[in-house]
C-alpha cells in the first residue's frame, strides 16, 4: 500500500514480486471447480499470496452491470447451463451449477472471501478482463474498494487501455499468447507493471529483454514442479498454476 493513502500501486505490487510468486490459477483449478469460491479458498489455504480469476460483465434484473467470475464466454464447459454468458442475467447465471453444487461467483464475493481469509497479509488478486466491456465496471469496482491489492490483466489490450484511461494507478499487465515484436512497446504504452505470458513462449532472451526494460514476467499455466523450477532459475517473477499444492514449495526466496 502507498503510505499516504489506501491506493495499491506499482510500488506496492513490486513487493509481491520480491520473491517467486505462486499464483492460484482460477483459484486452484486442478483441485476444485475453477473460478468458484472453494477453488479460491483452496488456493489461499495452500498459502498462495496471489490468485487469478477471469471476469465477464452481465446485467442484473435491474439492468445494473455486474462482474461475474467465469473463464469462457459460454457457460457449457464449466456449468450445467448452455449458451453465451452475455445472454444470461446475473440471476440466471447464479442459478447454474459451476461444479460440486457451487455457483458462478460475482467478483465482489471473491474479494470478500479474500478479505475475510487473510487478516494481515493481503493476497494479490489478478483480475483478468476476459469479456468485452469489463474495463469500466472493473475500474468502478476498484474505485469502491481501494483496500484491495489488485493486478488487472487482459489479452485484449484495447480493453486494458480502456481500463488504464479510467484508472491510472492500479498495476496492469498485458497478456501474450505468442511472442510479438512490439511487446515492450505495448507494455510501455499501457503503463504496465509486468508482462504475463504463455509458458511456451518463454525463452531466456525474452526474460532478459523484459528484465532489462524493467518488467517482471509472470508465466501461465505451469503445473509441473520441474518446469516451475526451470522458470524460476531463468528469472521469471512467478507462475500461474492449477496446482498450488505442487508448486507452493517454490514460493518465496
Ligand atoms: O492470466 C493467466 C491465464 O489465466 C491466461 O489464460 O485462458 O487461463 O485465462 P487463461
Ligand atoms: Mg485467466
Amino acid at each position: 500500500m502507498n503510505k499516504n493513502n489506501l491506493t495499491f500501486d506499482h510500488a506496492a505490487f513490486a513487493n509481491y514480486l520480491s520473491s517467486f510468486l505462486v499464483i492460484g490459477h482460477r483459484g486452484a483449478a486442478g483441485l476444485a471447480p475453477e473460478n468458484t469460491l472453494p477453488s479460491f479458498r483452496k488456493a489461499l489455504d495452500l498459502g498462495c499470496r496471489a490468485i487469478e480469476l477471469d471476469v465477464h460483465a452481465v446485467c442484473d434484473a435491474e439492468d445494473t452491470t455486474q462482474l461475474v467470475v467465469i473463464h469462457d464466454d459460454t457457460v457449457q464447459r464449466t456449468t450445467n447451463g448452455k449458451g453465451l454468458v452475455s445472454n444470461h442475467t446475473l440471476e440466471q447465471l447464479t442459478k447454474l451449477d459451476a461444479g460440486d453444487g457451487n455457483h458462478i461467483p460475482r467478483l465482489a464475493e471473491v474479494t470478500a472471501l479474500v478479505a475475510k481469509h487473510f487478516a494481515d497479509a493481503q493476497p494479490l488478486i489478478n483480475i483478468e478482463l476476459k469479456g468485452r466491456r469489463t474495463a469500466a465496471p472493473t475500474a468502478k469496482f476498484l474505485q469502491a474498494h481501494p483496500e484491495l491489492a489488485v493486478l488487472v490483466s487482459s489479452f485484449d489490450h484495447r480493453e486494458l487501455a480502456a481500463f488504464r484511461a479510467l484508472d491510472n494507478t492500479t498495476p496492469i499487465a498485458p497478456l501474450f499468447e505468442r511472442a510479438q515484436a512490439n511487446m515492450l512497446d505495448t507494455a510501455s504504452e499501457l503503463g504496465a507493471s509486468c508482462l504475463n505470458v504463455s509458458q511456451r513462449m518463454v525463452k531466456p532472451v525474452l526474460i532478459e529483454k523484459c528484465s532489462d526494460a524493467g518488467y517482471p514476467v509472470l508465466v501461465y499455466t505451469v503445473n509441473q514442479k520441474l518446469e516451475a523450477q526451470r522458470l524460476k532459475a531463468l528469472g521469471v517473477g512467478g507462475v500461474f498454476t492449477d496446482r498450488p499444492d505442487v508448486l507452493m514449495a517454490l514460493s518465496g526466496d
